[in-house]
């Protein structure tokens, strides 16, 4: 039998995309079939939430530098402010009778694969449990009454993320399983964000294995997905103002717990992805030493960007661009601005939520950034990169560092790259239209040794994503996120010849063109 390792390299290798043969997919799709965005859970105990998301002033340039706000109290109206922020609907588009949600978190497609829950104990206006949150109608369902001596869990509450691969697969196919992970690293650091516009602090549970987050989020359940497609648990984040708590006796009390709710179906009818299986079977997360979080970094000194906005209003308005005007320019020192907040800041969203040090770094194909020569640029995360980076790229680039001394951003290739991103980008215009256009390189070290990282690497991109959704709105240009790149031309291009690093999302930024048929409408009545 074939090592966990080897499967998932070999699932990599086989859901690339090429030139000539793209990853394996539907082929069509299949309407009748299309997933229902919303899940919901009969038969439990709904609580409907508030809005109260207008009246919170905390300025996105604050939340950004880690300049933390005096903390909201925590209630129930302050937790719906947290969902509110982070996996709420932000606004309803309609164009011919048709309409369909956008949420605060992207997603490949506006599938949204990731599911959102909340494990708290009795706070004012909620009583302790496990409950799962439907965007459609900002609304809490109760999965779960504790039976046991509640768990302490103070000045505080878990986020949990869980993942329905169906939703992607239905359009997107073998492929599909990198979607849902790059989506649940944007829900990741929604939540961070939203967190920090309260004054909370976010923090993964890194040491929980996959069967103990299954276990507290109910999704290990079978009865209770009997014909539905079934959530893949991905991940905890502890949201509040101390320590987390110990993940051991909330498990417990979640496994002796009086559960309610029956999952609603999706879709009539499934195309199985057995590759899609095989990737999740190969990646379960053990339990693993939890990482140090007690530090609290100082603010940092961050460059500016150009507006001042209120962090509630900024997440809200986050959209991706379906096209750009092909003319737009930032300014160098904007676009430095937007780089900055990627470098590991344990003190500030997102990566305060994010246990691990930075194994994704940035190729940028710099279009019209006004001071910066076109070409190809590599912003190295963390110095410790640097040399193997070089070292991994075959060719005779110039490595010339550039831009402010505390940024590592480095220029390879004075050029018009436009051409090349759009290629590389599955041949679309937003990758070549842009300010600039970039691929996230991830280190595959250790992944065959630790396949559960794998999708982790994704998640870390996710997080650039959302981070520089965020930073390209604060700039006044708009950003999209690529997942349908080649992934072997985008190594080829840089002369990436081993499987040390690999290409794994695709992003881009710029003048956006609206598309003026559209209709917006709020997000809830
Ligand atoms: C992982 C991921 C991959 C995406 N890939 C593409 C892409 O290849 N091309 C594109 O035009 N948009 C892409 N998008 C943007 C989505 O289509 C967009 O997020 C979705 O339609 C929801 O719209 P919103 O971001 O405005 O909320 C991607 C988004 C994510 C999160």
């Amino acid at each position: 039998m074939k090592q966990s390792g080897q499967v998932i390299l070999e699932y990599h290798e086989r859901s690339k995309h090429h030139l000539r043969r793209y990853a394996p997919g539907p082929g069509y799709l299949d309407w009748a079939n299309q997933p229902d965005p919303f899940r919901s859970y009969a038969g439990t105990r709904r609580i409907e939430l508030r809005l109260g998301a207008d009246g919170v002033a905390t300025r996105f340039n604050d939340v950004r530098a880690g300049h933390s706000s005096a903390p909201a109290p925590l209630t129930c109206e302050s937790v719906a402010i947290l969902f509110e922020l982070s996996f709420a609907i932000s606004a309803w588009k309609s164009y011919l009778g048709r309409s369909w949600a956008l949420r605060c978190n992207p997603s490949s497609g506006n599938l949204h694969p990731t599911e959102g829950y909340l494990i708290a104990s009795d706070l004012p206006g909620l009583s302790a449990g496990v409950y799962h949150y439907v965007s459609r109608d900002h609304a809490l369902e109760q999965r779960a009454v504790w039976t046991s001596p509640v768990p302490a869990i103070a000045h505080g509450v878990l986020i949990g993320i869980a993942s329905i691969y169906w939703r992607e697969a239905w359009k997107y196919g073998m492929r599909a399983f990198r979607y849902c992970q790059h989506d649940c690293g944007h829900a990741i650091a929604a939540v961070s964000y939203a967190a920090a516009a309260l004054g909370w602090h976010t923090t993964m549970l890194d040491a929980a294995a996959d069967d103990e987050v299954a276990a507290l989020l109910g999704v290990d359940r079978s009865a209770d997905y009997t014909g539905t497609e079934r959530e893949e648990p991905d991940c905890l984040l502890w949201v509040g103002t101390a320590d987390p708590p110990a993940i051991e006796p909330l498990v417990a009390a979640a496994r002796a717990a009086s559960w309610r709710g029956e999952a609603n179906r999706l879709s009539p009818n499934h195309v199985e992805w057995p590759d899609i299986d095989r990737a999740h079977e190969a990646t379960p997360k053990p339990g693993t030493t939890p990482h140090n979080r007690t530090t609290r970094p100082a603010a940092l000194h961050l460059s500016v960007p150009r507006f001042d906005s209120a962090a509630a209003t900024l997440y809200r308005q986050r959209r991706s661009a379906v096209d750009f005007d092909g003319a737009t320019s930032i300014a160098a020192q904007a676009f430095y601005a937007m780089l900055e907040p990627l470098l590991p800041q344990p003190g500030a969203p997102p990566w305060n939520a994010w246990p691990w040090a930075p194994r994704v770094h940035l190729a940028i194909f710099a279009h019209r950034i006004e001071g910066l020569e076109p070409g190809v640029y590599v912003f190295v995360r963390d110095a410790s990169a640097l040399l193997p980076l070089k070292s991994a790229m075959a060719r005779d680039w110039r490595w010339q560092k550039t831009g402010p001394a505390h940024l590592p951003l480095y220029l390879l290739w004075a050029h018009d790259t436009r051409d090349a991103a759009k290629l590389i980008s599955c041949h679309q215009d937003i990758a070549a239209d842009s300010c600039y256009a970039l691929g996230m390189l991830a280190s595959f070290h250790d992944v065959e040794r630790s396949p559960w990282l794998y999708p982790r690497l994704y998640w870390e991109c996710g997080m650039i994503g959302q981070t520089l959704y965020l930073e390209a709105e604060a700039a006044g240009i708009r950003a999209t996120g690529i997942g349908c790149f080649f992934d072997d031309e985008m190594h080829r291009l840089l002369g990436l010849e081993d499987h040390q690093w690999q290409s794994l999302y695709h992003f881009t930024a710029g003048g956006a063109v609206e598309d003026e048929r559209l209709t917006t409408l709020p997000p809830y009545a």
